[in-house]
C-alpha cells in the first residue's frame, strides 16, 4: 500500500558551526517509504517536534555521548507525532496515534518498544510533543524532583512560554510560588502573565537584566530554572537567595557558539557566588524521569482539562519549513512550543 508514497526526509547539508543555522543549510531528500519487518511498526508522521537540542545536536562540540550528532544527509532527528499505517506487533493497529522519536521524514519503522501511545482525550495531540511530551517532563521533573518548591518561595525561569518553561512557571503558580519569567517581546511576556499566570514576565530584549529581575523579585529568587544562560543566567545568579537552587536545564544562549568561550574570570566570579550564596547547583536530563510519565501526564493533562493549565504551541505548515521553524525557534519569534504538522491530523 505505500508503494505509492514517497518518504520526504529534511536533512542537514552543512553543519552551522558556530553561527545561527540558515536556510541554505537544510536540503529536503526523497525516497522510498520503508517496509516494516517482524516485530516493527510503519508510522506516517503528523507533527516533527522542533527543539534546541535538534540545533545543539549539529554542532561538534555539544554532540556525543548520549546525544549524538547529527549526520549530513540523514534525517533530523527528533520526536514525531505519528498515526500507525501498519503494524507486525500485535501491541500496534494500523490508526493508533504514537509518539516515536522517527526524525524529520513522512515515514518511519520503529521497533513496537519505541512507540508511546497518545492519548488523545487528555488534550490536540501536537502537546504531546510539548507540555505533555519531553518538554514538559523536563520542567515538571526539573521543578519538582530538583528543586522542591515551597509556597511562598520566588521562582525565577527563562524561556517562560516555550515547552519546559510553560510547565515550570505553572507548576510553580500552582504549588503557590511567586513566579517571575523571561520571553522576548510584549506579546509572549503579556502571554506568560495573562495566560499562564505568572506575577511578571520580562522582556530580555529590554536589556538590563539584573535590576529588572531585583525589582520583579523583592524578595530574591529562591529557585532559578535556567533554560537561557548568559545574561539572564547572570542576572538570575545577582538576585539568588542564600541556600537557593538552581536548576540547570538548558543553555540555549550558547547553542550557536563554536566551543566553551574564554571565560576564567567569569567562570571564578560564577564559583564565588556559589559558595557566598551558599547555593545548591542541580543538573536536571529528562532521561533520568521517564518513570514520572505517568503522574506527569496525569497531573498536567487534569490542569488543562479543567482549564487551570495554558498553553501555547506555534504551528509551522509543511516538512519544507521545518528548518525555517529551528531557525524561527532559535532566534525567538516563535510563541510557544515549535511544532511542524506535515499531514493532516486524524483527531481534529
Ligand atoms: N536538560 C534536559 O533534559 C532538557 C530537555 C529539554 C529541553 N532542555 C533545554 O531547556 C531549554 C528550553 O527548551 P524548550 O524545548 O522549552 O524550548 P523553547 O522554550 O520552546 O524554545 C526555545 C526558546 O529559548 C529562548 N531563547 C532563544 N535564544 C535565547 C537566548 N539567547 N537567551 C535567552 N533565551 C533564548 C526563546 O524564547 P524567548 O525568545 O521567548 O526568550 C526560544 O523560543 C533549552 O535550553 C533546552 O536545551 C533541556
Amino acid at each position: 500500500m505505500t508503494s505509492n508514497y514517497t518518504n520526504r526526509q529534511m536533512t542537514l547539508r552543512e553543519y552551522p558551526e558556530g553561527r545561527m543555522p540558515e536556510a541554505s543549510d537544510f536540503e529536503i531528500i526523497t525516497g522510498p517509504v520503508p517496509e516494516p519487518k517482524e516485530g516493527e511498526v510503519l508510522c506516517k508522521s503528523i507533527y516533527l517536534t522542533v527543539d534546541p537540542y535538534i540545533r545543539a545536536r549539529m554542532s561538534a562540540h555539544l554532540s556525543g555521548g548520549y546525544a549524538d550528532r547529527v549526520q549530513l544527509g540523514q534525517p533530523i532527528g527528533g520526536e514525531n507525532i505519528a498515526e500507525v499505517v501498519e503494524s507486525n506487533d500485535p501491541n500496534f493497529s494500523a490508526g493508533d496515534i504514537v509518539a516515536t522519536f522517527g526524525g524529520w521524514q513522512d515515514f518511519c519503522v520503529m521497533p513496537g518498544e519505541a512507540l508511546r501511545r497518545v492519548d488523545p482525550s487528555l488534550a490536540p495531540i501536537s502537546a504531546h510533543l510539548g507540555v505533555l511530551g519531553m518538554p514538559g517532563l523536563t520542567g515538571y521533573a526539573g521543578l519538582t524532583v530538583k528543586a522542591d518548591p515551597q509556597p511562598g518561595n520566588t521562582v525565577f525561569v527563562s524561556a517562560a512560554t516555550g515547552g519546559v518553561g510553560t510547565v515550570v512557571g505553572q507548576v510553580a503558580r500552582i504549588k503557590g510560588c511567586r513566579v517571575v519569567g523571561t520571553a522576548s517581546g510584549p506579546d509572549k511576556c503579556r502571554f506568560a502573565v495573562e495566560e499562564l499566570g505568572l506575577d511578571a514576565c520580562l522582556d530580555r530584549l529590554e536589556g538590563n537584566m539584573s535590576a529588572r529581575v531585583a525589582e520583579a523579585c523583592p524578595n530574591g529568587i529562591d529557585i532559578n530554572f535556567e533554560n537561557a544562560g548568559g545574561e539572564i543566567f547572570w542576572a538570575a545568579l545577582d538576585n539568588m537567595n542564600q541556600d537557593g537552587t538552581m536548576v540547570i536545564c538548558g543553555l540555549i544562549d550558547s547553542y550557536n557558539d563554536d566551543g566553551p568561550q574564554a571565560g576564567k574570570d567569569a567562570s571564578m566570579e560564577l564559583l564565588r557566588q556559589i559558595a557566598l550564596k551558599r547555593l545548591n547547583v542541580r543538573g536536571v536530563i529528562v532521561s533520568d524521569h521517564l518513570d514520572l510519565y505517568p503522574q506527569f501526564q496525569a497531573d498536567v493533562g487534569g490542569w488543562i482539562k479543567d482549564g487551570s493549565f495554558k498553553h501555547a504551541e506555534y504551528v509551522v505548515e509543511g516538512i519544507e519549513n521545518a528548518g525555517k521553524a529551528l531557525i524561527e525557534m532559535m532566534n525567538g519569534t516563535n510563541f510557544g512550543k515549535t511544532v511542524v504538522k506535515v499531514a493532516d491530523d486524524p483527531s481534529q
